[in-house]
């Protein structure tokens, strides 16, 4: 029997949840999150290929045992340009930063029978977990990614990302969004 075919199995909790680097043994051929790009990224040998290459390192995502979704991250940067408008990033105009050190999210994805039960608001906290370490070992402030649809957006507003300068992405298909991680230092910190 599977977890939702499970009748006693009635909520998602973090501790059902188990996060998994992705490695050749674990190739799946049929994952489907309802976008194919995505799909396609983890039923084929491209995930194999971005770990040899050093391109990103993704997480695999079970739910007692189930597949569940997987994500990729790697380091990144955005430019100040694309959040001057934001109050917090203006406080230090001495800083001469050009590029905001970040942990990237390239690919984030549920599978699409476990859509809208939370378990994309818990891997984006395990991300931030992840993110927060990284930024006090190797100096991040920021996490970035690439929403690829409404929806998408949707999903990241609502565990705490921004939109970049409107201005400046105007007519693009994606849009870059950010998470400032000192939003998890303060009385912010639970609200994932
Ligand atoms: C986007 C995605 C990762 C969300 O994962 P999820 O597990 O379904 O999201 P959650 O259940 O944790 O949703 C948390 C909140 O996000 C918002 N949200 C999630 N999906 C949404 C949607 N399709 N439309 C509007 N809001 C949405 C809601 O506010 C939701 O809270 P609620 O269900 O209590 O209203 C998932 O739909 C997915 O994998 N989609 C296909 C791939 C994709 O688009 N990935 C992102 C590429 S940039």
């Amino acid at each position: 029997m599977t977890v939702d075919s499970d009748p006693e199995f009635t909520k998602v909790s973090e501790d059902d949840l188990s996060f998994e680097p992705f490695t050749e043994n674990k190739q799946v051929r049929d994952f489907d999150c309802g976008d194919k790009d995505l799909n396609d990224f983890l039923n084929t040998e491209e995930v194999a290929n971005y770990e040899r290459e050093n391109l990103g390192r993704t997480q695999m995502v079970y739910l007692k045992g189930e597949l569940v979704g997987y994500f990729t991250t790697s380091p990144g940067d955005l430019r100040r340009e694309k959040v001057k408008h934001v109050k917090s990033f203006t406080k230090y105009p001495h800083l001469e930063v050009e590029n905001f050190p970040a942990l990237l999210i390239g690919r984030f994805a549920v599978a699409k029978k476990w859509h809208r039960k939370g378990i994309g608001r818990m891997m984006m906290r395990h991300v931030m977990g992840m993110a927060q370490e990284f930024g006090e070992q190797r100096g991040a402030r920021l996490v970035v990614l690439n929403a690829t649809s409404k929806d998408a957006i949707k999903f990241y507003t609502s565990v705490g990302f921004a939109l970049t300068d409107e201005r400046k992405e105007r007519g693009r298909q994606q849009r870059t969004m950010f998470f400032d991680l000192r939003a998890l230092e303060g009385d912010d910190a639970n609200s994932l």
